[in-house]
């Protein structure tokens, strides 16, 4: 039987965690986060701060060392044990603290992700912020906006896309599911565009909207 996106989801990232495969796990440092994703302004000593992926950790672990109100939110259990002392660890973003963030930060982690999936986690980002709070998040745009790839759950190279970092999502696609979850994008940024894959490497910033305040 061929592993499908549901199956290889929790394998692949326990194993690489388990491995530390850096491959698969990329070792963006924390200056890399605050770079790509716009948010330098954001990390001041005290905020309170969602690391989204934990990846190799360093990253979280240099967050740490600016303020000691840190989370993450990572899909594998293994994951924690990169975490440093006194930071908080879940796997479920339910389970994040409502109205508890200044900023959140995901890098790298929503082109391997299913719509469903990023929905849950948007959903749960959003509960969990602050006000003013922000959520920043890479994700991957078809650079042709004819291409064909709604609809992705479930199609057959659903599985190999998001192994390869290529789930990719209309502008209007990631706004609505941020609708959906209570908040609103702010901004979207082209971080990179590349001709030769097709994409366009966004960073979107997110805000709850006043409306979901009270939630
Ligand atoms: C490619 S790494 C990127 C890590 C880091 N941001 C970096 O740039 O180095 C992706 C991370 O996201 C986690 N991840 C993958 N799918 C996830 C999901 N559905 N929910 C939460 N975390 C997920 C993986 O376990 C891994 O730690």
């Amino acid at each position: 039987m061929s592993l499908d996106y549901e199956n290889w989801k929790q394998q692949n990232w326990d194993r690489a965690h388990r491995e530390s495969d850096i491959t698969a796990l990329t070792g963006t440092g924390l200056e890399g986060h605050l770079t790509t994703l716009r948010v330098r302004n954001l990390l001041i000593p005290g905020a309170s701060v969602l690391c989204v992926g934990v990846g190799m950790g360093k990253w979280v672990l240099e967050t740490a060392e600016i303020t000691d109100r840190v989370w993450a939110l990572d899909i594998s259990h293994v994951a924690a044990v990169r975490m440093p002392k006194n930071s908080n660890f879940t796997t479920d973003p339910q389970k994040l603290p409502p109205n508890h963030f200044d900023l959140a930060m995901s890098l790298w982690v929503a082109p391997h992700m299913s719509n469903h999936d990023l929905q849950e986690q948007v959903t749960g980002v959003v509960r969990s912020l602050k006000p003013d709070g922000v959520f920043a998040v890479h994700y991957k745009e078809p650079l042709d906006p004819n291409a064909q790839l709604d609809n992705r759950e479930g199609a057959s190279d659903e599985f190999s896309i998001a192994m390869s970092a290529m789930m990719l999502r209309r502008r209007k696609h990631l706004a609505s599911m941020v609708s959906w979850a209570g908040g609103e994008v702010i901004c979207t940024v082209n971080e990179q565009v590349s001709q030769f894959y097709q994409i366009i490497e966004a960073v979107a910033h997110i805000k709850k909207t006043s409306k979901s305040l009270r939630r």
